[in-house]
Parts: C-alpha cells; structure tokens; sequence
C-alpha cells in the first residue's frame, strides 16, 4: 500500500470512528442489491437528481445578481426585468446561467414526467412502494410551485399575466374566493408584494421542501429496493449470503450504467442550451422577452407546457354547477387531475405489476391515455377560440379527453382486474 492510501485509509478510519461514513457507503452503495435487469427507464430517476443540483446550483448564481424589485428604474423598466437583462448582457457568462436555468426547468419536468410514465409502465408504485410513489407525488406537486413561482421573477409579460390569471382562478371560490386571491397576491392586483413572496418561496421554501422530500423518497425506495421491468420481487430468492440472486451491487454497475444515461442527457441538454434555449417558445415564452406591463393584456396567456395538460382540464369544464360558477369546478378539475395520481397505488388491482405481463385492456387504455395526455397538452397551448381544421373546436375535444383522463383512473380498480395477464416469471428475464 503507498504512503498516500495508508493516509487515506487512516483518514477513513477515523472518520468511521464518529460518522458511519464507510457503513453508509456499503449499505446505500457498494452492498446495496439492486435488480440486474433495469432498463434505461431507469436513468430518469438520477438524471431528476442531476437535473435538481443543476437548477440549484445555477439558481444560487441568478441570485447573486437578479433583484426581486417591481418598481421602475431610470429607463422606465422593471428593476426585477432589467436585473435579468444585465445577467444576459453584462455577467459574464451570466447568459448561459440563465438559459441553462430555465431550459432546465423544462429538462425537470420531460425527466421526471419519463420517471413518473416508467412507473405506470411497470406497476413501480404497487405494494410494497406505495410511498416512494407518494414522496414522488409531493415532489410533482412541489416542482409545479417552484416552476410557477420562478416564472413570475423576470416580470415579463407572460410571467406578469400568467401569475395573474392563476392567482385569480383562487377568486372563483364561493365566498373566501376574492380575499384569498388578495392576501395571495399580498395586493389588489399582481405587484411588487407578490414577486417579494414569490422569489422568497422560489429560493428557499420549496426548494428545502424538495429537497427534503427527495431523501425521504430514496430512503423509502432503500428500504424496500427497486422495481424491475420484470416487476418480480428480487428479495424472494437470495444466496447463502443473504443477497439477492437476481441482485448486483449498486455500485460499479449503475453508477457506471447512469454514466451513460448522464452523458446522453447532458449532449442533448448542451444542444439545447446553446442552438434553441427558448425551445420555439415553449419553454420561455416570446412575451417574456417585453417587461410586465399591468396595461397592456397579451392576446393568448397560456402556461408553460407542462402545465398544459391540467391547463386544458380546467378550461374544458364550461357548465355552472350547484350555482357555483364554471371557472372554480376548472380548479377543481385541473387540481383532481394531479390528486388523484396520488391513489394510483390503491386503484390498480392488476395480479401483475409489469406492462410485459399486462393484457390488451391495460396496453391500450394506457396508449390512449399518452395520447390523450400530449393532445390536453397541445391544447393548452393554444387560444380557446382554436379551430382543429375548421371542425373540431379545442373545447369539446378537451372535454371528452378531460373525462378519458379521469375515466381511466377511476374505472381502473374494475378494468385493471379484468384484464387477461399474462403469468408473472418467477426470477428476472434476461
Ligand atoms: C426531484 C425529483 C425526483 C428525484 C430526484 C427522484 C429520484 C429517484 C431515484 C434516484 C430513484 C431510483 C432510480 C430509479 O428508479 O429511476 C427513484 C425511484 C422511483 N421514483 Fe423518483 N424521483 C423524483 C421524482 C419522482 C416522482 C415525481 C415520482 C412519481 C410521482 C417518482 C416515483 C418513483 C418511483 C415509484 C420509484 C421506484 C421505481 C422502481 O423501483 O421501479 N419519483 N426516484
């Protein structure tokens, strides 16, 4: 052993002595047991953790230099807009802080949105991971926060009007409706109050909330391990050492296999970054480019793609009900949409866990819900009045997807039972 290792390991000893630093090491690494048979399916879980240092760390950068201010300078712009601008123009290499940032925003919700359809793939959310799945879920609901709080800090147009239109969707309910939507906004109308609280929770609150969710997640998922695309329990047939036959260790295999995956994201993030950050307006808005102007409406407010899906939920509901007004059973739509998500474990009663095991009720009920899912996306993005061909107007497709959507859930416990499954293998396949 060279003198340098035999300092290390003294090093390590002693740290061992008061910090569980090699037993950690062991037992959520090099002797943790995972499924030898993942799939690139499975990248999308450590690209999230990767995606999440990245807008952290750029997130801590754009604060040294971005003033969360309404208030107008000498040139009659937002101080907040034209502390964005100087990042852009006059911090050196501020430019790709700030398109690394918000191109990432949109790089989180395509990883995790991959991470969350994997799991309805392979049944990832059934006993015994129901609560990695609602660790997952809080997540989702913690990243839609953080998204729409983040996009209010340029005080563009889109950020200003958008913030706007979500915030008075609050109005629309009965009675505590229109005094919850001021003391939200901390003012009659979207101001300097609201950026202060928004950039508050976009910089500290929800991304403590995040991170602290994250690790719970990973700690559940430890104590039970992973899935697999086989969806069979691996622990159900060990060696006489107690590991899992069908188990490697975490560590070489998937911190080099997640490489991979990590290599792959990055040169396809890179090409992003630097040949299309606004990625054709989806991902930052045109509008966003003109600073907030309280007297000057956009024509078309839509949100950001990922928020479209839920977006075309709450615009498809059209009709008052128990004389409450249409706009807040839309909340109640869009905000069911992303609760019910939270019963998947409960709903599905498959015998089997995998989509290789599933029969054709599951196969296609869950193709026509992707693709349901992407047209409420792409609906969303376009204005209420959009014809499809000059026949089929946005609304009622939006509704007859809308039901599908929460159709698909609520009728699964049924369907999912029915559905003539395939039997699950004993071990792993290949
Ligand atoms: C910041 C966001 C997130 C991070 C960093 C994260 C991280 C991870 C990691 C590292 C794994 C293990 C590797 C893998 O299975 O891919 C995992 C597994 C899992 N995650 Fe996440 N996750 C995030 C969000 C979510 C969300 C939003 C959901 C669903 C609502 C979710 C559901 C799951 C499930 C069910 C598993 C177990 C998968 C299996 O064993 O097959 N995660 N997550």
């Amino acid at each position: 052993m060279s003198y340098v290792n035999a300092k290390l390991q003294s090093l390590v000893e002693w740290v061992d002595d008061r910090f569980p630093l090699t037993a950690a090491w062991k037992t959520s690494a090099s002797e943790y047991y995972t499924p030898k048979n993942l799939n690139f399916w499975y990248f999308f879980g450590s690209l999230s953790a990767l995606v999440l240092v990245l807008q952290i760390v750029t997130g801590i950068l754009l604060t040294m230099h971005f003033k969360p201010d309404a208030s107008l300078n000498a040139s009659g712009v937002p101080v907040a807009f034209a502390s964005v601008e100087y990042i852009m123009r006059d911090v050196p290499w501020g430019w790709l802080i700030r398109y690394m940032h918000s191109t990432g925003a949109s790089a989180f919700f395509i990883v995790v949105y991959l991470h969350m359809f994997r799991g309805m793939l392979y049944g990832s959310y059934r006993k015994p991971r129901e609560l990695i799945w609602i660790f997952g879920m809080l997540i989702f609901l913690c990243l839609m926060g953080e998204a729409f709080f983040g996009y209010l800090l340029p005080w563009g147009q889109m950020s200003y009007w958008g913030a706007q239109v979500i915030v008075n969707l609050f109005s629309a309910i009965p009675l505590i409706g229109p005094d919850l939507s001021i003391w939200l906004r901390g003012d009659f109308v979207v101001g300097d109050a609201t950026l202060n609280r928004f950039f508050a929770f976009h910089v500290i609150a929800v991304p403590m909330a995040l991170l602290g969710l994250v690790v719970a997640h990973v700690i559940a998922l430890h104590e039970v391990g992973s899935n697999n695309p086989d969806g069979v329990e691996i622990s159900k047939h060990k060696d006489a050492k107690g590991n899992p036959l069908d188990g490697i260790p975490f560590h070489p295999y998937y911190t080099v296999k997640d490489l991979v995956g990590v290599v792959v994201f990055l040169f396809v993030f890179s090409i992003v970054v630097f040949f299309a950050p606004e990625g054709g307006g989806y991902f930052v808005e045109a509008n966003n480019f003109f600073p907030a102007d309280p007297m000057k409406t956009p024509l078309h407010i839509a949100p950001v793609w990922y928020f479209t899906p839920y977006y075309s939920m709450l615009r498809a509901v059209t009709y008052p009900l128990l004389g409450i007004d249409a706009k807040f059973w839309g909340v109640v739509a869009m905000g069911a949409g992303v609760v019910i998500l939270f019963f998947l474990p409960w709903l599905d009663r498959s015998p089997v866990k995998s989509i290789r095991y599933r029969g054709p009720i599951y196969k296609t009920l869950l193709g026509i819900f992707v693709f349901s899912f992407f047209i409420l996306g792409w609906l969303g993005t376009k204005p209420p009045s959009y014809e499809f061909f000059g026949v089929i107007p946005g609304g009622p497709v939006a509704q007859v997807l809308s039901a599908y959507y929460f159709l698909f859930f609520l009728t699964m416990p049924v369907w999912s039972k029915m559905d003539k499954c395939k039997p699950e293998p004993e071990r792993v396949t290949g």
